[in-house]
């Protein structure tokens, strides 16, 4: 058996493939290592959202050259992931100990790179767009550790956000056939999974090819999915404002498996800044979908994203962006600086803001945000509800879970559950878990 360590950066849909990845290569003789040193072959699967991603990279690439060296050159190093596809041949220039550069639409000729490799020594640079391809060649196995599971239903963005590289480095927007789709989550039921977040940059934009012949939106392939014996929990990431369709709000209120939790990402609280970001929607907008959301499932709990110190973004743009947290109040949130990407419009805009207004910034939204996230979990502070357990914790007998909210659970007495959801009733929040007790 040879080891493959792979090193995941960035958001879910990386850690979706890099666990396909591994499924491609468990049949040409690789098995999973914890570390690089041990490695026969490291694939480090990149991100390229933001800032000094690419830099990051090629200083692990420096580190993971001298292990090489030190086994005589006796390892092989891909770079896969976002950056490989932004970066591409740039890379082996750099670095000369990378053998393979494969895009996130081609990683599925992993196999067939090695083997060339192999024969022919020298490297391999794949970067194409076939995602079609890409899902249609997956193997039919599923690496999956513990009970809560990602799969990907959708890839790529047709949106052209001005400040996100996704469009260029995902490609075009596709959408996997509701049967291909059933039969992997069926194959992850199998397994022990017990809650799947259906992952797409722009999931809510789904529309694949349905049972029966027409495209499915993703409330109906939802609704198909709840159907799945022994699936407990469904949940779906990232959605855009412009795609929350009647039917996915309608779903919230109807699809006991779907849970009450929603990320929403809305950028900004200002309509200059959305509109110069084309976001294509206003504050307003915003408002009224998060009113009609909440009308058919008033538990809701709600996440965004927020980019501070887009070009051009004003104090008082600003101000309306602290004014919509307050008045929407999230229970989590990521937040950012806004971070140029080359090559798309807003990094070549003029009115670049200066860093020390994007740190002031950026800790006064975070402390705002912070403050609704330990109200919601103070708020969660004698309710009972369900918790999926997913491993271990530090204390003997001890397990950790997710509530129906996403946040960690911490109960005694609780190993045995690992894999099942068990009701608990919480007793304590701290700051970014819950404590709870069980319910028999
Ligand atoms: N700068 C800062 N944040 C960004 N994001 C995407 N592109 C950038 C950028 N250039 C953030 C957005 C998005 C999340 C995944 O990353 O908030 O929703
Ligand atoms: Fe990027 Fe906008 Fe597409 Fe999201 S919707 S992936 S932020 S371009």
């Amino acid at each position: 058996m040879k080891k493959l360590f792979i090193k995941t950066y960035g958001c879910q849909m990386n850690v979706y493939d890099s666990a396909r990845m591994a499924d491609l290569l468990a049949p040409i003789g690789y098995a999973k290592a914890e570390d690089a040193e041990g490695a026969d072959m490291v694939i480090l699967n990149t991100c390229h959202i933001r800032e000094k991603a690419a830099e990051k990279v090629y200083s692990e690439l420096g580190r993971l050259r001298r292990i090489k060296e030190s086994r005589g050159g006796d390892m092989m190093i891909a770079v896969a992931g976002c950056v490989a596809q932004a970066e591409g041949a740039e890379i082996l220039k750099r670095q000369n100990a990378v053998d393979i550069v494969v895009g996130p639409q081609s990683y599925h000729r992993l196999p067939e790179m090695i083997a060339r490799i192999a024969r022919d020594k020298g490297h391999a640079l794949e970067t194409d767009f076939p995602a079609e391809e890409k899902f249609d060649s997956l193997p039919q196995t599923c690496d999956v550790s513990g009970p809560s599971a990602f799969l990907t239903v959708q890839e790529g963005c047709d949106k052209f956000c001005t400040f996100c590289v996704v469009p260029y480095t995902r490609g075009a927007e596709y959408s996997r056939p509701v049967a291909q789709i059933d039969a992997e989550a069926r194959r992850m039921v199998e397994k022990g999974v017990r809650e799947i977040t259906l992952l797409g940059q722009n999931v809510n934009a789904y529309a694949g090819a349905g049972l029966d012949g027409e495209d499915w939106s993703l409330a109906r392939l939802i609704r198909h999915l709840a159907k799945i014996d022994g699936l407990e929990r469904l949940r779906f990431t990232t959605s855009h404002p412009r795609d929350m369709g009647d039917d996915l709000i309608a779903a919230h209120g109807e699809v006991e498996k779907l849970m009450p939790y929603l990320h929403l990402p809305v950028q900004s609280g200002s309509d200059a800044v959305l509109d110069a970001m084309n976001r294509q929607h206003t504050r307003e907008d915003y408002f009224r979908l998060v009113e009609r959301i909440r009308a058919v499932r008033p538990d809701i709990a709600l996440s965004s994203d927020f980019i501070v110190g887009f070009p051009g973004e004003t104090d008082k743009d600003f101000e309306d962006t602290l004014d919509l947290i307050r008045a929407v109040k999230f229970a989590a949130a990521y937040s950012f600086k806004y971070s140029p990407r080359p090559g798309t419009p807003a990094a070549s805009a003029r009115k670049q803001i200066a860093e020390e207004v994007k740190d002031a910034r950026l800790q006064a939204l975070q402390a705002l945000l912070l403050e609704q996230q330990h109200a919601f979990g103070r708020a969660c502070v004698d309710r009972t509800f369900p918790v999926l357990f997913e491993k271990p914790g530090r204390q003997s007998g001890q397990a950790i879970g997710r509530s129906p909210y996403l946040q960690s659970v911490h109960a005694d007495n609780a190993s045995h559950l690992i894999g099942k959801l068990h009701t608990v009733h919480i007793e304590a929040a701290g700051s970014n878990s819950l404590q709870g007790r069980l319910v028999s």
